[in-house]
C-alpha cells in the first residue's frame, strides 16, 4: 500500500517536533496517521481553556485580575478559532474524538471541578487562588502546545510553513502573556493569603512581561515594588 510506505518513511524521518507538519503532509495526500489525534488533543485543549477561564471569572475577587481574565477568555476563544481553521486546511475534522482528547477533557474537567468545590467553600479569597492556579497550569499546557506548533512551523516548507507560521504568529505573543502574568498573579495572591506584603497588579503585569527572561526580572524586582 503506497501510502503506508510514505507514511512509515515520513515519520522515520521526521523529527519528534515537525509532527504537525508530517499531519498536514500526510492529510494532503488523503492519509490517517498517528500524529492525527495529537493534533485534536491540541485544538481541544484551547477549546477547553474557554471553560477554564469562564470558571475562574466566577470565582476572582480583584478587579484588575477580572479584567484580565476577560480579556485572555476573548483572546482564548480567537485562537481556538486559530486551531480549528489550521486543521480545517489540514483536512482534519476538528471536533472529532479521540483517547488524547478524553484525557485533556478529564484533566481540564477536573481543574474546573477543584474551581467549584474552592466556591462552595465560600472562604474569602479561596477560590481566587484555585482559579488562579487552575489558569496557570492550563496556560502552561497550551504555552507549551504553541512552543511545539512554533518548532514545526521553523522545520517545515512551503505550505505547511505558511500555514503553522501564520497561526503561531498571531498567538504566541497572547499565549506568552497569558502564562507570565497569571503566574505572577498566583504567586503574589498566595502571598498576601499568607499576610505577607504582596505586589498587586503583580511586577509582571506592570512590566509588561512577555518572556520568560523578562518574567525572571520581574520576580527579581519584586522587593523593590513593594
Ligand atoms: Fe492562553
Amino acid at each position: 500500500m503506497p501510502g503506508m510506505h510514505f507514511k512509515r518513511r515520513m515519520f522515520r524521518s521526521q523529527p519528534r517536533s515537525n509532527i504537525v507538519a508530517c499531519v498536514l503532509l500526510c492529510s494532503r495526500r488523503n492519509l490517517k496517521t498517528e500524529a492525527e489525534p495529537r493534533a485534536l488533543v491540541a485544538v481541544k485543549k484551547a477549546t477547553q481553556s474557554v471553560q477554564v477561564y469562564t470558571t475562574a471569572l466566577k470565582c476572582v475577587e480583584n478587579d484588575d485580575l477580572k479584567e484580565e481574565w476577560e480579556k485572555y477568555l476573548e483572546q482564548t476563544k480567537n485562537h481556538v478559532t486559530i486551531v480549528k481553521d489550521v486543521l480545517q486546511a489540514m483536512g482534519l475534522d476538528p471536533d472529532e474524538e479521540s483517547p488524547g482528547r478524553q484525557v485533556v477533557r478529564h484533566i481540564v474537567e477536573s481543574l474546573v471541578q477543584a474551581m467549584e468545590m474552592a466556591l462552595k467553600s465560600g472562604e474569602e479569597g479561596t477560590a481566587e487562588l484555585v482559579a488562579a492556579e487552575s489558569v496557570v497550569l492550563a496556560e502552561t499546557k497550551d504555552h507549551l502546545n504553541w512552543h511545539l506548533i512554533g518548532e514545526a512551523a521553523k522545520k517545515s516548507s512551503g505550505e505547511v510553513a505558511k500555514l503553522l507560521s501564520a497561526a503561531h504568529e498571531k498567538v504566541e505573543d497572547e499565549e506568552d502573556e497569558h502564562l507570565y502574568h497569571t503566574t505572577g498573579w498566583a504567586r503574589e495572591l498566595w502571598i498576601k493569603s499568607l499576610g505577607i506584603p504582596a505586589v498587586l497588579p503583580p511586577p509582571e503585569e506592570v512590566k509588561k512581561v512577555e518572556t520568560a527572561i523578562g518574567a525572571a526580572r520581574a520576580q527579581q524586582a519584586r522587593a523593590q515594588m513593594l
